[in-house]
């Protein structure tokens, strides 16, 4: 079957799916997806999760190779944690607004700035940043992690200001954000939003916290993507308005089969009310095979770095069990 998909000719959906699943049987690899994936590649992964679940799959799997459909800065996790797995990467160019906000140079340099402060980096970073943080969280467990420092203790948290002015509140905590930002939960529209809820009064408005306060303070729920589709599976209210980025209401929807969705609106929809992240939907169903088949692109790293970038993750680990 795989000898049948030639590199030159376009071949089918089903042939690629077919071809997935026998190549990552035949070489025990196994397929992990976040839920901002495309939904045909959700639908071949062999677990769909959040940044936290993503990572503690990654540390726990014991086959031989991890492909990660998903951005850049997650594949290097999964390498990070687990050095002894060919960690492979459909598309090499999946970046990351945030990831980008935060280069080492200018990290280095804001850390020279303001010493003496515990550094929390939001896991969406480069491994080079991680190796200057002290704890790494998800938006999963930022509360947990935040309140984890000894009261008194300053504070930097990078590279997300919106999830860290969230955490702030939560926490009752000061911090000293980077200033960085998610541009797909950056793009939500709050008017369009206050409509969408007049129009739909029974509908619960649930959000990420990567987008902004004016979002967020009129949410009914906060959370990651998987406390995201927890709410939604245990809330009674049959319809929500879900601000984040689109491809988790393919998983949210197969979880509450019976519920009505609706995706919440960003300021430049006109025709679909959507926001997709660029930076994950370049991966593809092909892209995604012939990265199995070619084992490439793969993640790799210096081990220095590496080393240096595992100890907060560890951190986050520890605290997240
Ligand atoms: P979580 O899935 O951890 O909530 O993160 C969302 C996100 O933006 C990942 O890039
Ligand atoms: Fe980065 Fe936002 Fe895309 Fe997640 S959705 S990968 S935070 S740009």
């Amino acid at each position: 079957m795989i000898d049948t998909i030639n590199r030159n000719t376009p071949v089918s959906k089903q042939a690629l799916i077919e071809g997935i699943l026998q190549l990552k049987k035949e070489k025990n690899a196994v397929l992990l997806a976040h839920y901002y994936q495309d939904p045909d590649i959700q639908d071949v992964a062999d677990y769909v999760g959040d940044s936290l679940g993503l990572s503690q799959q990654a540390a726990a799997t014991d086959a031989d190779i991890i492909v990660f459909a998903g951005v850049h800065f997650m594949a290097e996790t999964a390498k990070i944690i687990n050095p002894s797995k060919k960690v492979l990467l459909p598309d090499v160019t999946a970046s990351c607004s945030l990831a980008e906000s935060c280069t080492p140079p200018g990290f280095a340099q804001f850390l020279h700035a303001n010493p003496d402060h515990v550094v929390i980096s939001y896991i969406n970073c480069s491994a080079e940043i991680k190796a200057m943080s002290d704890i790494i969280c998800t938006s999963a467990n930022a509360e947990k992690i935040v309140n984890s420092v000894p009261a008194g203790q300053p504070i930097i948290f990078a590279p997300d200001k919106n999830l860290g002015a969230y955490i702030m509140k939560k926490t009752g905590r000061e911090m000293l954000l980077w200033d960085g930002a998610c541009i797909v939960h950056e793009a939500f529209a709050i008017d369009k939003i206050l409509t969408l809820r007049n129009e739909h009064p029974d509908a619960k408005f649930i959000a990420h916290p990567e987008s902004e306060e004016n979002i967020l303070k009129v949410a009914s729920y906060v959370g990651s993507t998987t406390g995201m589709i927890n709410f939604a599976k245990t809330n009674p209210a049959n319809k929500f308005i879900v601000a984040t980025e689109a491809g988790l209401l393919h998983q949210m929807q197969k979880e509450v089969p019976d519920k009505i969705l609706i995706p919440a609106p960003a300021e430049e929809d006109n025709n679909c009310a959507c926001s997709e992240c660029a930076f994950m939907k370049v991966n593809t169903l092909e892209k995604l095979y012939r990265c199995l088949l070619n084992e490439q692109p793969e993640i790799t790293m210096p081990e220095e770095l590496r080393l240096k970038a595992l100890k907060p993750l560890e951190r986050m680990l520890e605290l997240s069990r």
